[in-house]
C-alpha cells in the first residue's frame, strides 16, 4: 500500500496546525487536476499519445508468456542485459531491490572498454543469456554492446549462440527485429506506444526481472493499484497530489526535486526516477510551441547515508529544493543491537532494532528540514516487496504524466536525447547523416 504524508510540505508552518496551506492549495487546484486526469485517461487509448504504459499492468497474457519463458530457462545463471536509459534503469533498480532468487543480472549501459571487457571475461557464455533491449533497435551504445556480445557467444558456442540470445524491441522498427526473425531468436515486443522510460512493466523490465526470480505478477498487481489511484477523485488521487506538490515547489523557485529513499535496496531507484523526470519534463517548448524552458532537476539521495553528505546542503543551502522521502513501515528482517558492557555510552542503542534506528534517522531528517522551512513529503510503503514497488514506480510514472499536463509540455518525447543520438551517428559516418556531419565539421566537432 502506498500513502503520502504531506505534513512537511507546508513550509509556512511547523507545529500542530501545519498542512493548512497545502489543503487550501489542493482544493484550489482540484478542478485543474481533475481536467488533467480526465485528459490523460481519454488519451490513454490513442496510440499517438504514447500512453501505452497505462495498460501494461493489465497485460496478463504477456506476463504468462514471460513467466513460461523464465521457467524454461532455469539453467541460466547470469543474464547480460544490453540496453541504455529506459531500456536498463527500471530493471536495474528493481533487481537491486528484489532480485536474488534467480539468475544474476549484469547491465552494459555504457561503452567504456575496461568494464565491458572485465564483465565478458568474468561471465561463462554457456550459462549466460544475452538480452539485448532497444525500443528503436538502433541506439549506438546498445548496438555496440550487442556486436561484442554476439562475437563473444559465437566464439564459445558456435551456432548455439542463438539459444543464448533474446531480443526485446519494437514490433517492426529498427535493426533488431529483422535480425531476430532471420535467426529464429526468441524476441519480445515493446509496444510502439510505450516510450523507453515508461517501459519497465513491458518485456523491457519483466523479462530480465522474471529471470532474476522477481515476483513479476506482484509488480503488476501493485502497478494496477497506482492506476486505480490515478483514476480516482482528486482528494484520493495520490499521483495528482504529488504532481501538484512538485509543481507548486517549482513555481516557488524550488527547482530541484530530491528523491531520497531510506533504504540501500532502493539506492538505484533515484537513477530511474532521474531519467523519468528529466527526459519527460525538461522541455524548451510547451505544447503550443512557445519557449518555456521548464523541468524540475531531479537529484538522487539515499538515507540514512546522505544525512552525512547532502542533507547539510538540503537544510542550509539555497531554498531551491523539495525533498521526497520514501519509507517503509515494516522490515522483513531486523537486527537487535546487543548491549556491550565496555561501551556504556551507547546504552541508548542497546536493545533497539536497526530498523528503529533507520526510522528515527528519517523522522529526524524530515523535521530538521521542516524546522529550517525546507519542504518535504514522505511516500510510505507497507514494505519493500514487488507489490509495493510496482505501485511506487507506476505512481511515479503517473506523477510525471500529471506534471506534463501542469507544465503543458509533451512528457512523452525526448528531442534533446534524439539529437545527441543523431550527432553520434554523424560523427561515426553512418549513411544518411551527411548533412549533420557537415554541420559538426563546420562547428569544429571531431572525435
Ligand atoms: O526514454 C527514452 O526514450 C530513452 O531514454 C531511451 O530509453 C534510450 O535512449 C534508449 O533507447 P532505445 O531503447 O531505443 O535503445
Amino acid at each position: 500500500m502506498l500513502q503520502v504524508d504531506f505534513t512537511n510540505i507546508d513550509v509556512a508552518r511547523i507545529g500542530p496546525d501545519r498542512g493548512v496551506e497545502w489543503e487550501r492549495e489542493l482544493e484550489a487546484a482540484a478542478p485543474k487536476l481533475a481536467a488533467a486526469r480526465d485528459s490523460l485517461w481519454q488519451r490513454a487509448g490513442d496510440p499517438a499519445a504514447m500512453l501505452g504504459w497505462v495498460s501494461l499492468p493489465e497485460a496478463t497474457d504477456i506476463l504468462r508468456t514471460i513467466q513460461r519463458f523464465a521457467t524454461q530457462r532455469s539453467d541460466v545463471t547470469d543474464v547480460l542485459v544490453l540496453g541504455i536509459g529506459g531500456s536498463a534503469l527500471g530493471a536495474r533498480a528493481l533487481d537491486a531491490a528484489l532480485g536474488g532468487a534467480g539468475a544474476r543480472l549484469h547491465f552494459i549501459d555504457n561503452v567504456e572498454p575496461e568494464p565491458v571487457a572485465a564483465l565478458l571475461d568474468r561471465l561463462d557464455p554457456r550459462t549466460t543469456l544475452v538480452n539485448v533491449i532497444s525500443k528503436s533497435g538502433t541506439t549506438a551504445e546498445t548496438m555496440a554492446a550487442f556486436l561484442l556480445a554476439l562475437g563473444w557467444l559465437r566464439r564459445s558456442l558456435g551456432e548455439d549462440w542463438r539459444r543464448r540470445t533474446v531480443v526485446t524491441t519494437d514490433p517492426s522498427a529498427g535493426l533488431l527485429r529483422p535480425f531476430a526473425a532471420r535467426h529464429g531468436l526468441t524476441a519480445f515486443e515493446i509496444p510502439p506506444d510505450v516510450g523507453g522510460r515508461f517501459s519497465v512493466f513491458s518485456p523491457v523490465g519483466l523479462v530480465p526481472l522474471a529471470l532474476a526470480g522477481v515476483e513479476v505478477e506482484a509488480l503488476l498487481a501493485g502497478a494496477r493499484k497506482a492506476n486505480a489511484a490515478a483514476a480516482d477523485e482528486i482528494a484520493a488521487n495520490t499521483p495528482a497530489q504529488t504532481a501538484l506538490a512538485q509543481y507548486l515547489a517549482w513555481r516557488e523557485g524550488r527547482h530541484i526535486s530530491v528523491l531520497m529513499p531510506y533504504s540501500s535496496r532502493l539506492s538505484l531507484l533515484p537513477a530511474w526516477f532521474v531519467q523519468l523526470h528529466a527526459e519527460s519534463l525538461g522541455k524548451a517548448r510547451d505544447r503550443a510551441g512557445s519557449r518555456v524552458h521548464v523541468g524540475p532537476t531531479p537529484l538522487p539521495a539515499v538515507g540514512a547515508s546522505d544525512q552525512h553528505s547532502q542533507v547539510q546542503l538540503f537544510r542550509e543551502g539555497p531554498h531551491d529544493k523539495v525533498v521526497v522521502f520514501v519509507r517503509h513501515r515494516e522490515s522483513d528482517r531486523d537486527l537487535v543491537l546487543p548491549a556491550e558492557d565496555e561501551l556504556e555510552e551507547l546504552g541508548y542503542l542497546f536493545g533497539k532494532s536497526l530498523f528503529r534506528l533507520l526510522s528515527a534517522e528519517a523522522a529526524a531528517t524530515a523535521h530538521a528540514l521542516a524546522e529550517a522551512r525546507r519542504p518535504s513529503y514522505t511516500i510510505w510503503l507497507e514494505r519493500l516487496d514487488a507489490y509495493n514497488l510496482g505501485w511506487l514506480l507506476q505512481h511515479l510514472m503517473w506523477q510525471t504524466a500529471f506534471l506534463g499536463e501542469l507544465f503543458n509540455v509533451n512528457a512523452f518525447d525526448q528531442p534533446g536525447v534524439e539529437l545527441g543520438k543523431r550527432y553520434t551517428y554523424a560523427l561515426l559516418g553512418r549513411p544518411g547523416y551527411e548533412d549533420l556531419a557537415a554541420e559538426l565539421r563546420r562547428a569544429g566537432v571531431e572525435v
